[in-house]
């Protein structure tokens, strides 16, 4: 008999042929997040899930069928599922690192480089038809990568990867990680210091408890006038009130891939500010990572259903349980 697989998103057809061949699986194909009540009634008596961001899994839909072997979530970030309770459970987790770290590290660069050159604002400008006069000094000013400190919040993959392309442009690295790492040409300082300190900060911590608005209005406050904050790793990082205080301000600059909640809401004050940059969380959003991504979670998904370990699990201590 197939196993049972719950699958919480739309996927290329593609993948849904090749996952239909080996599992019975029960597919919501709607733009709009499942909803915690279908997921929970859907997910009763199924072998597995796999999910993404924008579905959280919950203790309750994890208690929800006795016979789970294990989640898969197409993304390396897991705070959309309740590791506790799936450790707990017996669960292991699958999740997608590396493949996404060269995209996301473009993406960091990508929204530096159009907040401190303000390409954003300038493309509106232009098309607006605004553009009457020529060429002037003072026209436009933005401020260089090559003569900036940009300072790096978390040194994992992504950090590093995001460190050695702004070395590359020239610019003095210095970094922050939980645990004391060194990397190549980054000077570690404590992380108060780094946000005194950098003309650009880059955040690269997953969401956990312990990094819960690290970034701080008092953080926020200790950054340089014009100091660009760029986030594309999680919103709840930041305590996003507070940056948008200092936004509306105009005492710093930012380029965010990710929020607090995730659509924005239209409401967002955000959006009427010139000084920031906005993308809709587009992190690993090429087709080679997102494919590269996908067969992770694929095999993820058919190791956990044979009882295997997974090959990228997000809680490993779930087999340390026995
Ligand atoms: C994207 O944010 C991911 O966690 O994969």
């Amino acid at each position: 008999m197939k196993s049972h697989v719950v699958v919480t998103l739309p996927l290329p057809s593609a993948v849904l042929d090749r996952l239909n061949r080996s599992f019975d699986i029960r597919l919501w194909s709607e733009s709009e997040p499942i909803p915690e009540a279908t997921l929970r009634a859907w997910v009763t008596g199924a072998d597995a899930i796999l999910c993404s961001l924008g579905t959280p899994v919950t203790a309750g839909v994890i208690a929800s069928s006795a016979q789970l072997q294990t989640i898969s979530s197409i993304s390396v970030g897991v705070d959309h599922i309740d590791l506790a309770a799936a450790t707990a459970s017996g669960l292991p987790v699958g999740h997608t690192p590396d493949v996404l770290v060269d995209s996301t590290a473009d993406m960091a660069l990508a929204l530096m480089l159009a907040v401190m050159r303000r390409i954003v604002e300038a493309d509106q400008f232009v098309r607006r038809g605004e553009w009457g006069s020529g060429w002037s000094t003072d026209f436009f000013l933005g401020t260089d990568l090559s003569r900036a400190t940009v300072g790096i919040v978390g040194l994992g993959p992504i950090g590093r990867a995001v460190a050695s392309r702004v070395q590359s442009f020239g610019a003095e690295v210095i970094g922050w990680n939980r645990t004391t790492r060194q990397v190549a040409g980054v000077r570690n300082v404590a992380l108060d210091d780094l946000f005194e300190a950098a003309d650009v900060v880059s955040l690269h911590t997953a969401a956990t408890a312990e990094t819960h608005q690290l970034v701080s209005a008092d953080r926020i406050g200790r950054m340089k006038p014009g100091a660009v904050l760029i986030n594309t790793a999680r919103g709840a990082i930041i305590d996003e009130p507070a940056m948008v205080r200092a936004l509306q301000a105009g005492k710093i600059r930012a380029g965010l891939d990710v929020y607090d909640s995730e659509p924005l809401s239209p409401n967002s004050p955000l959006l009427g500010l010139d000084n920031v940059v906005l993308v809709p969380h587009l992190g690993s959003a090429t087709r080679a990572t997102r494919a590269a991504m996908i067969e992770r979670a694929l095999d993820n998904l058919a190791s956990g259903l044979r009882g295997e370990l997974l090959p990228w699990c997000a809680n490993p201590d779930v087999y340390a349980k026995g």
